[in-house]
């Protein structure tokens, strides 16, 4: 079967029983009332408020693989695993040269796996003494 080229990844929600497949023909059908395409932030959220009345099927689309056992992408400060060189979790894409950056091109990371660039947690979290906070804020 020949669906679209994105469709590597499928996250089917239905009456609050979410299930991955990785391939389309372990899907449990072709009949949905809504298909999200991407599964990140907003196509997730999404998602999970059309399925609150548990009244519609749903299917989520997202490229890559599954983040299931990907540490680099749970662990917040993991993510430079993820942004340090081309890897399968990425759609690898390089910028255009930059004439304000000497014509360089940089890397530009896009995730590819589910939870789209969410995935790409690089969250970080500092409680800093008072002292400090307030020297910072008075140099704002
Ligand atoms: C969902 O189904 C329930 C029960 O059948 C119905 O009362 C409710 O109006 C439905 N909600 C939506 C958003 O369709
Ligand atoms: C990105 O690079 C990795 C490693 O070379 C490769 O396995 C992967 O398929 C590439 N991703 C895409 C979307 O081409
Ligand atoms: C950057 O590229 C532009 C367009 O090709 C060119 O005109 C310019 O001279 C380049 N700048 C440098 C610093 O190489």
């Amino acid at each position: 079967m020949q669906l679209a080229w994105t469709l590597l990844l499928a996250w089917v929600v239905r009456r609050s029983s979410p299930k991955i497949y990785e391939d389309v023909s372990d899907l449990p059908g072709l009949g949905y009332d809504f298909v999200i395409v991407g599964g990140g932030a907003a196509g997730n959220v999404v998602a999970n408020r059309l399925t609150e009345t548990q009244n519609f099927s749903v299917l989520v689309l997202e490229a890559g693989v599954s983040n299931k056992g990907v540490i680099d992408s749970v662990v917040s400060f993991f993510v430079e695993d993820l942004l340090s060189g081309p890897n399968i979790y990425d759609w690898n894409y390089t910028s255009t040269p930059q004439i304000g950056l000497n014509n360089r091109t940089m890397p530009y990371p896009r995730a590819r796996i589910l939870g789209g660039c969410t995935a790409h947690d690089g969250m970080v979290y500092m409680l800093l003494a008072v002292r400090r906070t307030t020297s910072i804020i008075m140099r704002l």
